[in-house]
């Protein structure tokens, strides 16, 4: 691949250790193909959250960037962490929640990549606005770095799309997350940024959105509460983005959204 080239790859939530695993499987796979390599890793640890050893474990298989959303607190174990990981938790959360909502990432070749995580209000909890949240980030950011991703978790399309016009032309990239469920959306808006609405999931290919499946038919169809639990073996659906960063052209140029599945 030519030089000017610079290949991004985004896994979509990771859930569960069937997840983790199929992450390794992946990456030792694809070993060498890219030059970076984000995930979402608010279910890494059995679903709720993310533990430091986990994290630790991602990051020995290959991933440089961890995003997250609104499960990311239920491993409290990783909140004295969560500013020296490179990890990022949503930007729109209130002033001095733990962490970070941005990052900048640097390659060994000193190309730096600023990369930036939200959360929704749709059917979310309440938050700051993330339309203004970005303008903010961005204009810190946009300074000091070459690229700029951004992880938009949140669970409807329309304020996915909505954000994705609003900041098209002003970062290289947006991919949606929260769903768990891969969309058929990938795109370049008018003005030159990839959107997709949804990255999809890493997990238990035969589950509902990660979770065992008889236990969430359950609770449709009885209303009562249920103790979710993850599969504990089974093959796994690993849902990823792929794509180039032109460095002279500052754009993407080649992008798909794929996935894999493991044993
Ligand atoms: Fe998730
Ligand atoms: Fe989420």
């Amino acid at each position: 691949m030519p030089n000017n080239l610079f290949r991004v790859c985004f896994i979509g939530d990771i859930v569960g250790k069937i997840g983790r695993k199929a992450v390794q499987q992946f990456l030792e796979e694809h070993d060498g193909e890219y030059d970076l390599v984000i995930a979402n890793g608010e279910n890494a640890s059995g679903g709720k959250g993310i533990t430091p050893r986990h994290l630790e474990d991602l990051l020995s298989f290959g991933v440089d960037v961890l995003t997250s959303g609104n499960h990311i607190w239920h491993q409290k174990d990783l909140l004295a962490y969560m500013d020296t990981y490179p990890i990022v938790r949503p930007a729109n959360y209130p002033p001095n929640t733990p962490g970070k909502g941005s990052i900048i990432w640097t390659s060994k070749d000193g190309l730096k990549i600023g990369i930036i995580n939200l959360i929704g209000r749709v059917f979310m909890d309440p938050m700051d606005c993330p339309f203004r949240v970005a303008d903010e980030e961005i204009k810190k950011l946009k300074q000091e770095t070459d690229f700029l991703l951004i992880d938009f978790h949140a669970e409807t399309t329309s304020e996915k799309i909505a954000l994705g016009y609003y900041l098209d032309g002003r970062v290289t990239a947006i991919i949606g997350t929260h769903t768990h469920v891969q969309t058929n959306d990938i795109r370049l808006f008018p003005n030159g940024t990839m959107f997709v609405t949804d990255a999809g999931m890493t997990g238990s290919k035969d589950s509902v959105i990660g979770v065992d499946y008889h236990i969430i038919v359950e609770k449709y169809l009885t209303a009562l509460p249920q103790y979710f639990e993850l599969p504990k073996e089974g093959e796994a659906r690993l849902d990823y983005i792929s794509f180039t960063l032109d460095r002279q052209t500052k754009q993407v140029s080649e992008y798909k959204a794929d996935h894999a599945y493991f044993l």
